[in-house]
């Protein structure tokens, strides 16, 4: 823990979850984390579309959404940042308050609505981001767009050429419409449109550019099946499994359980990972799988990578147990691969995905 976050923690706990985001992000961007952690053990290194990261874990998307915080949060040492969801124009998100927190379960759900300063102002900071992190930029559409696809191509095109990949999100709860491109024809155009963007980028810069999808946990079985077929025919880089549900498990717990909006943390580890490994099982090897949701700890990320994840992001994870989170996950995560007798990490990937099971509802 840095010594802002032991000063600054049970201060930020008693704030509104929001305006107590905006504080940590503020100390970050001025550069309060203290001193630089260690480098992650090289054990942990890893390659994913043809880029080299130095350890499998990121923070995903939304904590930074418009790269503020960008080299403080390398130095808590992060193998890579996601920042976004940006959309191509500014605009403000739903009202407040529209983010809660489910201590008893370390869970949040929130309902911002894609609140982005827009791709000027982002562009603007990741011109001068550092080089030496690996930095992925998620793109989404304004609410009121005439058309997603449109706004999600722009955001490509914009901030290609200043991050190593982009990450398409069709599966924020908050944004009516957005999710319907994860399946049916919806999804072919947009597979062929972000297709077609992300090769104006790779013509422009003469370099490639690793494009990921990033999907809810709440699909069906068969609107699985639907979205692996469409992405063997259109593939992508990477699939990001995945992102906040609008599921309430019956045990969830705390004054704020019938918000409306996406749930994340604890209770998101077991259906995303089940639908990590059912597309583990259907997917080309080509596509690497991103394992997100519920991790907060070394024995959660490992289990994400047995279940098919290449790389593993957290978010709510951090939000609780603060900074320090990510070397104890970095230290567990190098002995359980030692400990394992695989030669690295990469051989670890999907060695569990036959035995987690499938209990999603066939539509
Ligand atoms: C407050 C909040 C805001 C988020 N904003 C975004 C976003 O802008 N874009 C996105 O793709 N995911 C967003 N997410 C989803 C996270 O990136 C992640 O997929 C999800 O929270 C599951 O991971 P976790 O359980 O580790 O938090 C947000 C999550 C939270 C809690």
């Amino acid at each position: 823990m840095s010594y802002i976050e032991a000063l600054a923690g049970p201060f930020l706990r008693r704030l509104a979850p929001e305006t107590a985001h905006h504080l940590a992000l503020r100390v970050l961007e001025a550069g309060g984390v203290g001193p630089p952690g260690s480098d992650p053990d090289p054990i942990l290194a890893t390659e994913v579309a043809g880029v080299s990261f130095r350890s499998p874990l990121g923070l995903a998307a939304g904590f930074d959404k418009d790269a503020r915080a960008v080299p403080a949060l390398r130095q808590i040492g992060f193998g890579h940042i996601e920042i976004g969801t940006v959309t191509p124009r500014p605009q403000p998100g739903n009202p407040r308050p529209r983010m809660f927190r489910l201590r008893a379960q370390e869970a949040l759900i929130n309902r911002l609505g894609f609140p982005s300063e827009g791709l000027d102002a982002v562009a603007a900071r990741l011109a001068n981001r550092p080089r030496d992190l690996v930095v992925g930029a998620n793109v989404g559409c304004n609410r009121a767009t005439a058309d997603p696809i449109v706004d999600i191509s722009e955001g490509i095109i914009r901030l290609g050429s200043l991050v190593d990949y982009v990450c398409v999100n069709v599966s924020s709860p908050n944004t009516p419409g957005l999710r319907d491109l994860q399946t049916g024809s919806a999804l072919d155009r947009l597979l062929e449109r972000i297709r077609q963007a992300r090769r104006e980028v790779e013509d422009a810069t003469s370099r490639p550019l690793p494009l990921f999808l990033k999907i809810a946990p709440d699909l069906t079985a068969s609107q699985t099946e639907d979205l692996a077929e469409r992405l063997i025919r259109q593939p992508v880089d990477g699939l990001a499994v995945s992102n906040t549900t609008v599921a309430r498990p019956a045990t969830l717990t705390g004054r704020y359980r019938g918000e409306v909006g996406g749930l994340s943390g604890r209770p998101l580890f077991e259906p995303s990972t089940r639908l990590l490994a059912a597309l583990y099982r259907i997917l080309p090897r080509s596509i690497t799988l991103i394992g997100i949701g519920g991790v907060s700890g070394a024995t959660d990320a490992w289990r994400k990578i047995e279940a098919g994840a290449g790389l593993v992001q957290l978010y709510t994870g951090f939000v609780y147990q603060g900074t320090g989170l990510i070397h104890q996950i970095h230290t567990g995560l190098a002995k359980l691969v030692r400990d394992s007798g695989y030669p690295s990490l990469a051989a670890v990937v999907g060695t569990g995905s036959d035995a987690i099971g499938e209990a999603r509802p066939h539509a």
